[in-house]
């Protein structure tokens, strides 16, 4: 179990400053998730608290412990990459075994390990294959297990899961929060999918060019984004944001509605509008409406069983309690 503090961590990598000073604390037994388009700084930031990258400036408290400058090894951390890097020659219990041979663990102890982690993974009938006899998803329980038999005081995870298809994905992502309900050990995971974040954390970090936009749990950040970046970062399809002049009846520089919340009326509403594309999805329908005086078009969720013909006129009411409003910075009003 780890409690870990990040106070003013900076990285640059010669003049380019990837982490902007930052401050994050991620409580014990927290599954944080970082979630930033690519390049954002999150591998970089989950390397750093990993020792595998020094810090340009700031400190890096593990449980209390100033762990700025520990080698990685030492930090009780183990890490899980998109890349499973299991060795093919070797067995699944091998393969689990090998941070333990290294560390010299005692053979019964290792063995205690590999069951209980087999267990858990669901790698029990899996232990005497070789990683070419195996799924993807079921590598990639492999390489978890590695990391599970080290009993570290937090897990980061990288992507793990950008090799798999979208079912298995799906599959793996419960397994995974399955499995942090279970060990109640502190995760990290970083990815650029936003609904991996929404389902799997405590607590979203929303990271932008280095710097936190904003750190919430996931209905904060949905309900109350506190700036534009996040408020269409968050949330699928995402957040409708018309300018203030065009949006009769709202007053602020920029508002934001998502699309399922505004309703539609084929009678009366707020916004008269004409009916785009729309894209069937069985459970919902979502289509885009060509707003009068708008430039933008406005994409509304609705019923999936909802007809609505294309070029046809319809209204649009949004829900006035979840309008969001924004100043000229972009900032929540
Ligand atoms: N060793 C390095 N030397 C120089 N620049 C680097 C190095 N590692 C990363 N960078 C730069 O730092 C920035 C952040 O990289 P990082 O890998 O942390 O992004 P990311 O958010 O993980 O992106 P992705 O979602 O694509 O994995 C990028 O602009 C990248 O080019
Ligand atoms: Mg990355």
């Amino acid at each position: 179990m780890a409690r870990i503090e990040l106070k003013n961590v900076e990285k640059a990598f010669g003049k380019v400053e990837v982490i902007k000073p930052l401050n994050l604390d991620i409580e014990d037994g927290e599954f944080v998730v970082f979630v930033g388009p690519s390049g954002c700084g999150k591998s970089t930031l989950l390397r750093l608290i990993a020792g595998l990258e020094d810090t340009t400036a700031g400190t890096i408290e593990i449980d209390g412990k100033d762990s700025t400058s520990m080698p990685p090894g030492k930090r009780g951390l183990a890490m899980v990459f998109q890349s499973y890097a299991l060795y093919p020659h070797m067995t699944v219990r091998k393969n689990i075994a090998f941070p333990m041979r290294m560390a010299k663990i005692p053979r019964a102890e290792q063995k205690r390990r590999i069951e209980s982690a087999a267990e858990v993974l669901n790698l029990t009938d899996y232990l005497d294959r070789r990683p070419g006899q195996l799924s993807g998803g079921q590598r990639q329980r492999v390489a978890i297990g590695r990391a599970i038999v080290r009993e570290p005081s937090a897990f980061l995870f990288d992507e793990p899961l950008s090799n798999l298809d979208a079912a298995l994905r799906v599959g793996m992502r419960m397994e995974i929060t399955e499995l942090h309900k279970r060990l109640e050990t502190t995760m990290i995971y970083v990815t650029h999918d936003q609904v991996e974040a929404m389902t799997m954390a405590d607590k979203i970090v929303v990271l932008h060019d280095g710097v936190i936009e904003q750190t919430g749990s996931p209905l904060e950040l949905y309900n109350r984004p506190v700036n534009l970046f996040v408020a269409e970062f968050i949330g699928s399809p995402k957040m409708n944001i018309i300018n203030g002049e065009q949006a009769s009846g709202i007053d602020a520089y920029k508002i934001g509605i998502r699309p399922e919340h505004i309703s539609i009326s084929t009678q009366s509403g707020l916004w008269k509008a004409t009916v785009g594309v729309a894209e069937h999805l069985g459970s919902d329908t979502f289509f885009h409406a060509k707003v009068e005086g708008m430039s933008d078009p406005i994409t509304v969720r609705t019923d999936g069983n909802m007809q609505v013909d294309r070029g046809s006129t319809i209204y649009l009411s949004p829900d006035e309690q979840k309008v969001h409003r924004f100043d000229s910075q972009g900032i929540r009003i």
